[in-house]
């Protein structure tokens, strides 16, 4: 419906809000209009009105009208005033890129992964089409109990189980729910991923830093409503959360009703010996175990899990459906049957042989060029951290490394509290075997220049 003012014709009215509408940059330069016969038909007035607004819009030169054509918008005479933006910060693209949260997305098993989909897609009917159950599909969530129980010793039921978008929207669940519980101070292991900061703050929750030594995150000191936590392999200093620790921290936990948030991240991948399994299997009630295919399958996925202590089950699922409904249902179709028919194994164990050879390489490569500074961490993932001597200034390192096309992490970059000590993680993921020698040889003489 038209909205005239007193006095004013259907006609007047009509152009008038044409015109607002393309001085607005609501129609843009080039956007077609109906016809007059349907711009008439659905605002319920006769075609003559339509065609005189169009063709006033015209004779100002809002609108250019050819024979047998819809009206289109016209060029606009005067430019709208630009709002001032900074230009996309685009990164040229490194000539070695040792970013060390990504996997090889080249090694992804498209072809398997195409023939499951359109398989389950044409197997699944209708109801795969519609709005599902907020936790997920539950062909995905009972092969998700099945697969972690087996290679984790997760316990999970597939009810406790919410299928989301990412370890990042696992995150972002519990934090909600901590918020709305009252919840005031989330503990992080410091160094840590820096999106995890960026995300308890975002919701007001004070971060509370956690030092990481060689035996994990410390748990004395622990003042928290939750902990987030990478015990299987921690990002970015490499080690593995030891025994002692994880019982302190199980106890702490207990002592204060306070959460453990697992991230599981990439524990897929250990070369050297079996995982150490997930803490979720030992204290089901006071844990949150997070998941994601980001490091074995693909990022672009968004597909991750949250498993949920019982008590918070309801809650959790109730959390996902106010935030987005359910996660893709065809995707979690897919990735079921993947994990049921074993490509899902298979491919990890491919992918695993592949970044062990280039974890092998680039420490050897590393020692060769770099032999002063040893390579931390366990075999493990998809990066390495070498630490730098006191006051080395590692962001000014990576940054020179940025100049010679050498995209590397500075560790400063994923601390909370500032410290003398710097160092550099550095990816494999993506660095072909064929490559590391060179990556190393050219990183080392960026960092020998300043030792
Ligand atoms: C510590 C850590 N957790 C989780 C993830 C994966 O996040 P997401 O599942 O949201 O892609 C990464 C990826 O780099 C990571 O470094």
């Amino acid at each position: 419906m038209l909205d005239r003012t007193p006095g004013e014709t259907l006609r007047a009215a009509l152009e008038r809000t044409l015109r607002d509408a393309i001085l607005a940059g609501v129609l843009r330069e080039g956007v077609r209009l109906p016809s007059s016969r349907g711009l008439a038909a659905s605002l319920g007035v006769s075609r003559g009105v339509a065609t005189e607004a169009y063709s006033q819009l015209a004779a100002q030169g809002f609108l250019v009208i050819r024979p047998r054509a819809v009206p289109v918008v016209a060029p606009a005479l005067v430019p709208p005033p630009r709002v001032a933006r900074a230009p996309d910060q685009q990164e040229p693209t490194p000539r070695f890129d040792l970013t060390p949260t990504t996997p090889d997305v080249m090694l992804f098993p498209l072809g398997p992964w195409l023939t499951t989909a359109q398989r389950v897609a044409r197997r699944a009917g209708v109801a795969a089409l519609d709005y599902g159950d907020p936790r997920g599909e539950h062909t995905l969530r009972e092969a998700l109990a099945n697969h972690l129980g087996r290679t984790r010793g997760v316990i999970a039921d597939p009810d406790q189980i919410i299928v989301v978008q990412g370890t990042a929207q696992g995150v972002d669940l519990l934090l909600r729910m901590l918020s709305k519980r009252g919840a005031t101070r989330v503990a992080v292991e410091d160094p840590s991923h820096t999106t995890q900061h960026e995300r308890v703050r975002a919701y007001g929750l004070e971060v509370r830093p956690q030092p990481v030594d060689g035996a994990g995150m410390v748990t004395e000191g622990l003042d928290a409503d939750a902990v987030l936590v990478t015990p299987a392999h921690q990002f970015p200093m490499g080690c593995v959360l030891s025994g002692e620790r994880r019982r302190q921290l199980l106890a702490w936990a207990r002592r204060n009703g306070s959460l453990i948030v697992e991230d599981d991240y990439d524990s897929e991948f250990r070369y050297d010996r079996e995982a150490v399994r997930a803490m979720q299997g030992l204290a089901p009630a006071q844990v949150v175990h997070l998941g994601t295919v980001s490091k074995t399958l693909a990022p672009a996925l968004r597909l991750g899990w949250f498993i949920a202590p019982d008590e918070l089950a309801d809650e959790a699922r109730n959390t996902k459906r106010l935030t987005d409904d359910f996660s893709p249902a065809l995707d979690q179709l897919t990735l079921a049957e993947f994990l049921n028919q074993g490509h899902y194994d298979r491919h990890i164990r491919r992918a695993r042989a592949v970044y062990r050879r280039r974890r092998d390489a680039l420490v050897e490569a590393l020692g060769r060029h770099l032999p002063e500074l040893a390579v931390e961490g366990v075999a493990a993932g998809v990066h390495v951290l070498i630490l730098l001597p006191p006051g080395l200034d590692d962001i000014a390192i990576a940054a020179e490394a940025a100049r010679a096309k050498i995209r590397v992490a500075p560790l400063s970059a994923f601390r909370i509290e500032p410290s003398e000590i710097g160092g550099l993680v550095i990816g494999y993921g993506r660095l072909h075997e064929s490559a590391v020698d060179l990556a190393a040889r050219a990183l080392a003489n960026i960092v020998r220049a300043r030792l």
